[in-house]
């Protein structure tokens, strides 16, 4: 049967995904066995020839039910496996049923071939804005004994080289069932030695998405993380490529995980080399019950496929975050300027305060004020309040409404802070709702910041948390919300689960975040929605769905986010990546550097202020004056263009990126030197994404220069003196 994009051949028994780009082969084996056959660069057709060799291999016994001893799952490579049928490399899923079996054997069944993307019920995922855009395979495979079904599904975007897949289980015998672990992702690849590395996105609070590239060796890596959250430790995203594979040729598939919870990402290089792996929610501290005719939908796994290296694969990662996930009315639009208090007062605020940096702000030209932590309750530390959305009677003179009053009329929006899914011991809504923290009855919780969680998976919670959001957000006009999340889950337990039911407590609470902020973005349309989690503790491909912007780091010193900055862009878009001007010597390391290598970082991103804009001098606000003005010129470019990484600050003293606009008219160059030295060598930079045969005029040198010139012979790096020194070149086509 022939369907666009997708195709089963009844004489080979396989269906084919397929666009432009990439395909996608999957083949019914021999007894209905799924067997994974390729992922990546386009063909046009398949002969059914070459499908995978068999061999007798000692202690890798036979698929059930057929004798031929060359016939494995050990090493056959597999769409999705599980436990229980001689397949010993990592399962994709683990069902235990009443009987206290866990042995299951699922072959092909059925399938289903449709235009479109189906949804997701309550999860964040990749979406279609025309049927026409997609096309989705969906596979049943069944259990040989029981009436235990998979729905794997792929989705293939006719104009991108990208796969979404997930998995859905249906539990159709008449008892319950336990999933002790259940991945979105399988991905089994021969030993053809094209991805050989792995590349993962690990760091710290402060230190967020170091890039971290190392070999795919013999056994098993994971890539995962346990606290609740996608966290700092490790983002929910890795990149498959090839030791040859550079930012701008060679293999790379990008798999990000669109979900903000526990999440794992497990390679297996097996006996004869294969490499499998699987992503998922992490089967740490979970199990599911599924009862008699109930079913569980994963979230999704999003794959870019690239042939041109890393930068291509970036660059189809942040078209379809920007475009077919981030959602509203902000998806497109320029974000604007603001000035956050935080670095400024911290807790220690009152209106006269607020209302000189609001001031100043607006002298200078910059376009939003937001309050940060410390408006609600009684909260002048952060050891109270949390849970208490109410206003701090006294500590704003004319009250919250009346600063934002003051802030509108001064021509700024207004933003301010909430971390609603935390709870503090010394809060209202403690003292009348002990039971709504996150705890096993009588064992006392670990503390985090002085603050514990509420446990989201419980609807009352929910609605207690979103009637107080939205008694602020009728009552006070506010342009822009920070959405903060302050520590990681400890305490798993929810009082709202039987004791079978325990192991569902963390995902049911990822459930009741999403739904929450579902419910208040709905009803909140024109709010701006930015994602924090004591920085990018959550800065995650879910969490994206419902804010188009994050927080990415509490670290705003410029040096150490040339690092964070550029290990993000590997898989986020610039528009989803925040970032502050703040004082020095900085807060979190101490160091340093000048106003206008703050500045020019600060602008590769979503640009901002967090300081006391009062206390700067007459020089320095004229030079916060001409950035301010400056990025509204090249806001569009950076926020909406193309962006390249040319210079890795991983290797070396020299980092450098650009940002092209679609039309290749214009490009910003950034080059940054971190540290001096005498007698420097003198290094180039190749600029790439631009018209070869276009003359392009440097803004400030006026020197023109042809597109084939920049980017064969490059540009000079500046003969930089001192440490910690930046420049832009500004590219304009005449
Ligand atoms: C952590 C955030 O990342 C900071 O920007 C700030 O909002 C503090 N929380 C406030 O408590």
């Amino acid at each position: 049967m022939e369907q666009n994009f997708i195709t089963l051949s009844e004489t080979t028994q396989t269906f084919h995904l397929h666009n432009n780009e990439i395909s996608y082969i999957i083949k019914i084996e021999e007894d209905g066995v799924l067997n994974h056959l390729y992922f990546g660069k386009a063909m046009k057709h398949y002969s059914g020839h070459k499908t995978y060799p068999r061999r007798d291999r000692g202690f890798s016994g036979n698929v059930p039910g057929n004798l031929e001893r060359a016939y494995s799952k050990d090493t056959l490579p597999q769409e999705y496996s599980t436990h229980g049928s001689m397949d010993y490399r990592l399962p994709a899923t683990i069902i235990r049923r009443e009987n206290g079996s866990n042995l299951h054997d699922f072959r092909y069944f059925d399938y289903q071939i449709k235009t479109g993307k189906p949804k997701l019920e309550g999860l964040p995922q990749a979406y279609v804005m025309a049927e026409k855009e997609a096309t989705t395979l969906i596979v049943v495979l069944k259990d040989r004994l029981q009436e235990i079904y998979l729905n794997l599904t792929y989705t293939i975007y006719h104009e991108r080289p990208i796969i979404t897949r997930s998995v859905s289980v249906v539990n159709q015998t008449d008892e319950s069932i336990t999933l002790e672990k259940i991945a979105s992702l399988q991905l089994d690849f021969r030993n053809d030695g094209h991805y050989d590395e792995v590349i993962s996105l690990p760091g710290a609070h402060l230190k967020e998405r170091q890039i971290s590239r190392e070999k795919i060796h013999g056994g098993i890596q994971n890539f995962e993380s346990r606290r609740g959250a996608s966290s700092h430790h490790m983002n929910s995203f890795i990149a498959l490529v090839n030791h040859n594979t550079t930012e701008f040729s060679g293999p790379a598939i990008g798999m990000h995980f669109v979900y903000s919870g526990n999440h794992a990402f497990q390679l297996e290089k097996d006996q004869i080399e294969q490499l499998r792996v699987l992503v998922g929610i992490n089967d740490y501290n979970f199990s599911w019950l599924l009862a008699a005719n109930e079913s569980f939908q994963t979230p999704e796994v999003i794959l870019a496929y690239s042939d041109q290296g890393l930068n291509k694969m970036s660059s189809t990662l942040h078209h379809l975050l920007r475009e077919r996930v981030a959602r509203g009315e902000h998806q497109y639009k320029e974000r604007p300027i603001l000035v956050n208090n935080w670095e400024a007062t911290y807790f220690d605020f009152d209106s006269k305060k607020i209302e000189e940096i609001v001031d100043e702000a607006a002298a200078l030209g910059i376009e939003m004020f937001v309050l940060d932590d410390g408006w609600f309750g009684h909260r002048d530390s952060d050891n109270s309040s949390l849970g208490d959305w109410f206003e701090y009677e006294g500590k704003l003179k004319e009250g919250l409404k009346g600063i934002a009053d003051y802030v509108h009329k001064k021509g700024l929006q207004f933003g301010l802070w909430f971390e609603p899914e935390m709870i503090s011991l010394d809060s209202k809504l403690y003292q009348k709702h002990p039971d709504y923290l996150m705890q096993e009855p009588n064992r006392t919780p670990s503390s985090s910041r002085d603050q514990h969680l509420l446990d989201m998976g419980r609807k009352e919670v929910r609605q207690n948390i979103e009637q107080q959001i939205c008694a602020i957000l009728d009552e006070v006009e506010i342009d822009y919300i920070k959405w903060d999340m302050n520590r990681s889950l400890s305490d798993v337990y929810s009082l709202a689960l039987s004791e079978r039911r325990q192991g569902e407590a963390s995902h049911r609470h990822i459930l009741g975040v999403y739904e929450l902020i579902e419910n208040l973005i709905t009803r909140y349309p024109k709010i701006l929605w930015e994602g924090c989690s004591g920085g990018g503790g959550r800065f995650d491909a879910g969490f994206l769905y419902y804010m188009p912007q994050s927080w990415p780091t509490d670290n705003t010193d410029a040096v150490e986010r040339l690092k964070i900055q550029y290990g993000t862009s590997l898989a986020y878009p610039i528009s989803s990546m925040t970032a502050h001007v703040s004082a020095v010597p900085n807060h979190q390391t101490g160091r340093i550097t000048s106003l206008k290598t703050r500045g020019d970082v600060a602008m590769s991103g979503v640009f901002g202020y967090e300081l006391d804009l009062t206390e700067l001098s007459e020089e320095e606000k004229l030079i916060v004056k001409e950035q301010v003005d400056y990025y509204q010129k090249i806001r569009p470019l950076i926020q909406f263009g193309e962006f390249y990484r040319l210079n890795s600050p991983f290797e070396g003293n020299l980092t450098a990126w650009m940002f092209v606009s679609c039309d290749q008219a214009e490009a910003v160059v950034l080059m940054a030197r971190t540290l001096a030295n005498a007698q420097p060598v003198f290094h180039e930079v190749f600029l790439t994404g631009l018209d070869k045969n276009a003359c392009y005029e440097e803004q400030i040198t006026k020197q023109r220069y042809f597109g084939d010139e920049l980017m064969n012979l490059g540009v000079n790096v500046p003969d930089f003196y001192g440490d910690f020194q930046t420049t832009f070149i500004h590219l304009k086509k005449v």
